[in-house]
């Protein structure tokens, strides 16, 4: 449970918030490159600022200020041509560093265009994303997520557009025993589970005694989740890596891959969710994930999922008895699109009631509200890269599984064999 004051603190990610000061302090993921492929700019709304990304004619990446600094024009209808992108009002031009370059209004030889500066922010692109810096001072560096260096044929990226708070999303994938219920699958025959979703490990879910550990690590919380299935246990090993990210086992590629999910604001009450699942040992089968991501979202539309909230996600009263525990049909981003959607825009954190399977929810609010009171006292807050290499070195502590553990007591051994493992390869 969180007071009325620290559910504003970690909810409120605007400019001017101390989340959002906090958020700001860390590259954010705002596009894939796909979506820029046509050199049309795209207007697009992160963290309650409104923006506009476009590529010049020389391919470079611009992320500007949506309105035109001299009379509000909206720039993602405008013209990319001279150097960066004209504003189709008045004309007035801007590189993709927000200079401006020209204004066909003033007179020759005037100097008004120097002191034009519209709101700019750097890029970069790293594994078919491109992210965005937002903070203050100089950026830090963008940490290299094993997903993020796969090679290309070995990882999926899916994204979906989430009509509530941004934790809302996120403390869904930190919580390891709402796979007992609302993904839960009656009959596997019928419903392919297996062989997709949450990969083979499906039936231990609803069986032995769950418990829960967490610990805080550099980069946020490592949470322990088990079941004690007699002399061995079932153990899933998530993160949570400051501030919106959640590395979590996932799909059919559990001892191989996970997926990394970035809850990215919109505003206070919608957020993006890119979620990128990758392979060590092989490619993904991304026609397969393809067909499976039903909640994929394109940048800027509108649409919604065929499930959604106008008409209550089409849940079938029918395959509630003989397919699907929660009757929303086999996607589970769009399970988990229901019960965070359904919470309300906003959830009020008053009045919800904790236990021990909500552990792992409950260290990560502690992380992030200590992050962000760390910022607001201009601490130095967990994970942010800069030119330390020590910290970048920690990257490899982020570790994710699902197995069955040998040892119900062992399961702080596995994660040391895993540590080892992870530290060898960074190293080869
Ligand atoms: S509003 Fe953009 S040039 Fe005038
Ligand atoms: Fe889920």
């Amino acid at each position: 449970m969180l007071s009325k004051e620290q559910n504003d603190l970690v909810t409120q990610t605007g400019p001017d918030t101390p989340g959002g000061k906090l958020f700001r302090q860390y590259w954010q993921p705002i596009a894939l490159v796909a979506d820029i492929e046509d050199d049309q700019p795209i207007a697009l709304k992160v963290m309650d600022e409104e923006l506009v990304l476009f590529r010049d004619q020389e391919g470079k990446l611009g992320l500007l200020g949506l309105h035109c600094p001299h009379r509000g024009g909206d720039l993602s209808y405008g013209r990319i041509e001279d150097g960066g992108l004209r504003c189709v009002y008045h004309g007035w031009v801007f590189g993709v560093n927000g200079k401006c370059l020209e204004q066909p209004a003033e007179p020759p030889g005037h100097t008004f265009c120097d002191r034009i500066k519209q709101k700019s922010y750097p890029l970069k692109v790293l594994g078919g994303m491109i992210f965005t810096y937002m903070g203050t001072g100089e950026p830090p560096a963008l940490p290299e997520w094993e997903c993020l260096i796969a090679p290309e044929s070995h990882r999926f990226i899916s994204r979906s557009r989430e009509r509530c708070n941004w934790l809302q999303g996120f403390e869904g994938d930190i919580d390891p025993y709402h796979l007992s219920f609302l993904h839960l699958a009656l009959n596997r025959a019928k419903t392919g589970v297996g062989t997709s979703a949450i990969g083979p490990f499906h039936e231990f879910f609803t069986k032995g005694v769950p418990r829960m550990e967490v610990e805080r690590t550099d980069f946020g919380v490592r949470i322990y989740a088990m079941r004690d299935l007699g002399d061995q246990s079932y153990l899933r090993l998530s993160n949570y890596v400051l501030p919106n990210i959640a590395a979590v086992a996932g799909g059919a590629i559990d001892g191989d891959g996970y997926m990394m999910l970035w809850h990215v604001p919109i505003d206070d009450v919608s957020h993006v969710k890119y979620q990128l699942a990758f392979k060590r040992s092989q490619p993904v089968d991304i026609e397969k994930e393809k067909a499976d991501a039903v909640m994929h979202w394109k940048l800027g539309s509108n649409t919604l999922p065929e499930r959604n909230a106008t008409n209550r996600w089409m849940q079938d009263r029918k395959s509630m008895k003989e397919e699907w525990f929660a009757g929303l049909g086999s996607s589970f981003a769009l399970h988990d699109n229901w019960a965070t959607e359904t919470m309300g825009p906003i959830y009020d954190r008053s009045q919800e009631h904790l236990g021990h399977g909500d552990k792992g929810i409950v260290g990560a609010r502690r992380a992030l509200l200590q992050a962000i009171e760390d910022q607001a006292a201009g601490g130095e807050i967990p994970f942010h890269l800069g030119e330390r290499q020590a910290m970048k070195d920690k990257i490899n502590e982020i570790v994710v599984t699902s197995l069955l553990a040998p040892d119900k007591d062992k399961y702080r051994e596995v994660f040391q064999d895993l540590l080892a493992a992870s530290n060898r390869k960074a190293a080869e």
